[in-house]
């Protein structure tokens, strides 16, 4: 670490100085441990010790030292400090174990590292994205739901806080882990999610309204269980308020809007329609009948809409890689706005 006597170096500073981005793969139980209580004993620990940049975890272990409560408690540590910690893969180990703890793949690092090197291009900028299905319920244990993840919603919500917005997410039950580092705001049902949107609306400059949102719901609420006696063979029904309706007709010209419509057949010609009546300036339209596509799915295939009658067809890419087109497209809309 120090060079030689008559040639002396301070590598571990030098190594530091030199990188943009640090990424630790694979990161062993032992070396979490060292980086997330401060101890600096061998050149990896203490270039990291000195390093003041984005670093990358990637913990790769038998699956029950990596389910370990320290190990664990490690790794929140890190987080908390601001470490971005990959989850790790789940299949055969080399310890002859299956489980969570492979490596990810080095794709998928080399991803995460394109993503935390880019642009801060959204810096002053507040989002307000909803994501998920939401819930109406019918008595305590019964609801009608969608099959909505929030993989999409949640996608522009990670990509709008790397790029440097001040996120805010209101979503219903997410499928998918919660993103830490926006504001998160948990609703169940559409009546709520509409509530908790009107809130943040005003002090929003971008909205993305990725949830899938119920149209209906049961008209009424039962606080007991219903019996099957009680139920007849039909639920009555009655239409939720159209939230990205009610915020097209609020909205400042300067104020971004951007609604989602997943189609299944005369999906432009329908899309362009609710672009115009629900008055929002991009419309991200998926068909959920192709395969790489919609719901629960880890890729995207859109089009998007806009306003002035443009429209562009965008390829099969990742929800994370869809987020950023909207994000990019958004941004020149509000710089428009602003001209
Ligand atoms: N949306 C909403 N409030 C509702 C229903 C939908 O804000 N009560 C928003 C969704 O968040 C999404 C878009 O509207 O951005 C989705 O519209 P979609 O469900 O495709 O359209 P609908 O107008 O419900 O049309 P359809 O008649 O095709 O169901």
């Amino acid at each position: 670490m120090w060079g030689e006597r008559d040639r002396p170096s301070v590598e571990h500073i030098s190594l530091a100085d030199a990188a943009r981005i640090a990424v630790v793969a694979p990161a062993t139980a032992n070396f979490i441990g060292k980086l997330a209580n401060g101890i600096a004993d061998d050149m990896l620990t203490t270039a990291l010790m000195a390093f003041n940049k984005p670093v990358v975890i990637c913990p790769s272990m038998n699956v029950n030292m990596y389910r370990n409560p320290i190990l664990k408690a490690n790794l929140e540590r890190l987080v908390s400090c601001g470490y971005h910690v990959m989850i790790p893969e789940s299949g055969d180990l080399a310890c002859g174990w299956t489980g969570e703890g492979r490596m990810p793949e080095p794709e998928a690092i080399f991803h995460e590292v394109k993503r935390l090197l880019g642009p801060r291009d959204l810096d002053g900028l507040r989002l307000l994205v909803t994501a998920g299905p939401t819930e109406e319920p019918l008595d305590p244990v019964r609801f009608l739901t969608n099959r909505s993840s929030g993989k999409m919603g949640v996608a522009v919500a990670k990509r709008a806080l790397a790029r440097g917005a001040e996120v805010t997410l209101v979503s219903g039950p997410l499928k998918v882990p919660e993103p830490t580092g926006v504001n998160h705001i948990q609703v169940r049902t559409a009546a709520e999610m509409m509530d908790r949107v009107l809130e943040r609306f005003h002090e929003s400059d971008i909205v993305v309204k990725a949830a899938a949102v119920a149209d209906f719901r049961p008209e009424t609420f039962c606080e007991e269980k219903l019996k099957k006696e009680d139920f007849g063979t039909s639920i009555n029904l009655v239409r939720n308020p159209d939230i990205l309706a009610t915020l097209g007709s609020r909205k400042w010209p300067d104020q971004i809007l951007i609604g989602f419509a997943a189609e299944t057949s005369d999906a432009i010609q329908k899309a362009r329609v609710k672009l115009k009546n629900k008055n929002v300036d991009m419309l991200v339209l998926n068909d959920v009948s192709q395969p790489g596509a919609g719901f629960d799915c880890d890729t995207n295939i859109v089009r998007l809409l806009f306003r002035s009658g443009e429209d562009e067809q965008l390829a099969m890419m990742s929800k994370e890689d869809v987020a950023d087109q909207i994000l990019s497209r958004a941004l020149a809309l509000r710089r428009m706005a602003h001209h």
